[in-house]
């Protein structure tokens, strides 16, 4: 078992939850493993997902799993079980974890061969991992209610990143980054001034005309589950909407900006680069959206 003495030097930098999945089985931490060779590993060749559990329900469980699929052809990575196998998964662990509130994070690697970069001939032998992890309903709800802070960096990512894959680095640099400056979210700006999304979260604003705008879909941003649901509750609602890109300069002058993400739907950005947006408060539009979501998802607010 070597974790243990993680968790008690580092409590909040230990492992999620006590019980994972690894392909078939379902082990307590310290046991739960993959090979010294894994390609997910070794090279990030591997696809994530990432889903939000309230009250003990999955949220949007379809749309993750039609981006899951849609990722793992996008890399020639068949999937590691039958679709409808997934959903089981996912109960069983949230059982086996008495998950209420939190995440469901699922994994897919090409599987472990000898070190060389072309994707294997041979057959394939994905690894599938899910990891559970308890979220702080009272800490999402202020999060919901209060808003973040956020920085914008230069987005120095890959050319498809509508694939959600594991490769990365670039989103770890800008939200370390944006730790450091005491930030929740760094908004990765393209070479042309707009704004693409966040290192994982998509970004929203409300313009001075009150329009809804978001980035639309390309292989310049990963297509978000929570996005297309808010995406489809604010047209049902009537509300203005817009895909199209936004500069740093627009944000700066918005009415109102906010994130959406499986781990906050609907997250007012309350400043950016120090500046405040609006007043400074979580918006009207955006604890309208916050509602919309929940009755739509079928969860409660945070
Ligand atoms: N991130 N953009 C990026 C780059 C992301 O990594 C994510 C998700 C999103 C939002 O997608 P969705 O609404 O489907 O969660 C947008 C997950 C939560 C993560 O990496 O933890």
């Amino acid at each position: 078992m070597a974790y243990p003495s993680v968790m008690e030097k580092w409590p909040d930098r230990g492992p999620s939850g006590r019980i994972a999945y690894v392909n078939g089985r379902y082990l307590r931490h310290g046991e739960a493993s993959v090979h010294v060779e894994d390609r997910g590993l070794q090279f990030g060749d591997s696809i994530y997902e990432v889903c939000r559990v309230e009250a003990g329900v999955l949220l949007d469980e379809q749309g993750h799993l039609d981006r899951l699929e849609r990722s793992l052809a996008a890399i020639e990575l068949p999937m590691p079980v039958a679709r409808g196998a997934l959903p089981r998964i996912m109960r069983e662990l949230i059982r086996r974890n008495r998950l209420r509130d939190g995440l469901i994070y699922l994994q897919v690697t090409r599987g472990a061969f000898r070190r060389d970069h072309p994707i294997p001939d041979s057959a394939a032998r994905p690894t599938l991992i899910l990891t559970a992890r308890t979220g702080d309903p009272a800490m999402a709800a202020a999060r919901l209610a209060q808003g973040v802070k956020i920085i914008t960096r230069p987005d120095e990512r890959w050319a498809r990143r509508d694939i959600k894959t594991t490769q990365l680095l670039p989103a770890i640099l800008a939200k370390t980054a944006a730790k450091r400056a005491g930030a929740a979210e760094a908004w990765l700006v393209d070479g042309d001034g707009f704004v693409t999304e966040g290192g994982s979260t998509n970004g929203w604003i409300v313009d001075a005309g009150g329009t809804l705008v978001t980035r639309p879909l390309s292989r310049d941003i990963l297509p978000g589950v929570t996005r297309a649901v808010v995406l489809a509750a604010a047209g049902e609602a009537g509300l203005t909407v817009a895909e199209r890109k936004f500069t740093v300069a627009e944000a700066y002058a918005a009415r109102e900006a906010f994130l959406t993400s499986a781990s906050g739907a609907a997250v007012p950005v309350v400043g950016i680069d120090g500046r405040a947006i609006g007043d400074g408060r979580a918006g009207p539009l955006t604890l309208r959206l916050q509602e919309l979501y929940a009755e739509r998802s079928g969860g409660g607010l945070g």
